[in-house]
């Protein structure tokens, strides 16, 4: 039978299947949490909101004959990255994760790493400074504790209510953003520290670039842990696997 592709969304790369898969001919559909009020266009069908769990993506395969998941979703996803390896692993479903490697400290570099947001947020206590808070707006409230300081959002959509700390700027962007724009803004803003997720690839590694050009410490925050499960990094991996994978399903 036909590949029936189900995309978990929500990333550059997943856009950038959609794309490819549309060209290809595949029958697929995009799925997306629903975070983000303007969700980028896609050529082939979306689905928008959350399954309803393992239970209610176990169904959602079955009753759309979905034959292969593709985990395209952010490396800090990682609970619907977990729902998908237990749903697949309980249907048989053929799943591969599109991911991008984590970016690794080289010459420069100043970076604290640290496990987690919780974690971060207590890298921050102490005298006020000036930062840049590249966690998303649904991490933001996690900040109340270190009131002190100035914050620089740089966000997809502007938060739903003010931000728990009363020093801000909010940048509304989705990028692409240039190494050159970012070191531009630190100084214009007196940025002295950058606090970011550490989510590999290319789209958001412009304001590490950044911190290093100008000496600024970073305070990463490691990615969380995934399960073992089978990965690529790039469109043509994916469009591979799902030419050799689970043709002969009957699904
Ligand atoms: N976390 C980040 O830093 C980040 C950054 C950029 C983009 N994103 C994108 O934003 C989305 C949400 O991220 P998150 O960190 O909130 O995820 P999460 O904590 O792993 O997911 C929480 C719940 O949201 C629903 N969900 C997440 N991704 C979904 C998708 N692609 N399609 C349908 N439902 C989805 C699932 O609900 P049910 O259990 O009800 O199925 C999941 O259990 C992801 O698609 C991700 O690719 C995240």
């Amino acid at each position: 039978m036909a590949p029936n592709l189900l995309i978990l969304g929500g990333t550059t790369e997943a856009t950038a299947l959609s794309g490819a898969v549309h060209q290809a001919g595949l029958r697929a559909v995009i799925s997306f949490a629903g975070r983000v009020e303007r969700p980028v266009r896609q050529p082939i069908d979306r689905r928008i909101g959350g399954f309803g769990g393992v239970e209610g993506l176990v169904s959602y395969l079955q009753d759309q004959r979905v034959t292969h998941v593709i985990d395209a979703t952010h490396p800090f996803a990682a609970q619907m990255s977990r729902n998908a390896i237990a749903a697949c692993a309980q249907t048989g479903m053929p799943l591969i994760a599109l991911t991008r490697a984590p970016w690794t400290p080289v010459a420069g570099d100043r970076w604290q790493s640290v496990p987690d947001i919780p974690a971060a947020c207590a890298a921050l206590q102490g005298p006020a400074r000036r930062v840049m808070l590249a966690v998303g707006r649904m991490h933001l409230a996690e900040f109340a504790p270190n009131p002190q300081h100035f914050y620089l959002l740089r966000l997809v959509d502007a938060p739903a209510s003010p931000p728990p700390f009363p020093d801000h700027h909010v940048i509304v962007s989705r990028g692409p953003f240039t190494t050159a724009d970012d070191k531009a803004l630190m100084q214009r803003f007196e940025i002295d520290c950058v606090l970011s997720k550490n989510a590999g690839g290319k789209g958001a590694y412009a304001k590490i670039e950044a911190a290093r050009e100008l000496g600024l410490p970073v305070t990463m925050i490691d990615r969380p842990d995934i399960p073992p499960r089978h990965e690529v990094f790039s469109v043509q991996d994916v469009l591979d696997w799902v030419a050799h994978t689970g043709t002969d399903r009957g699904v």
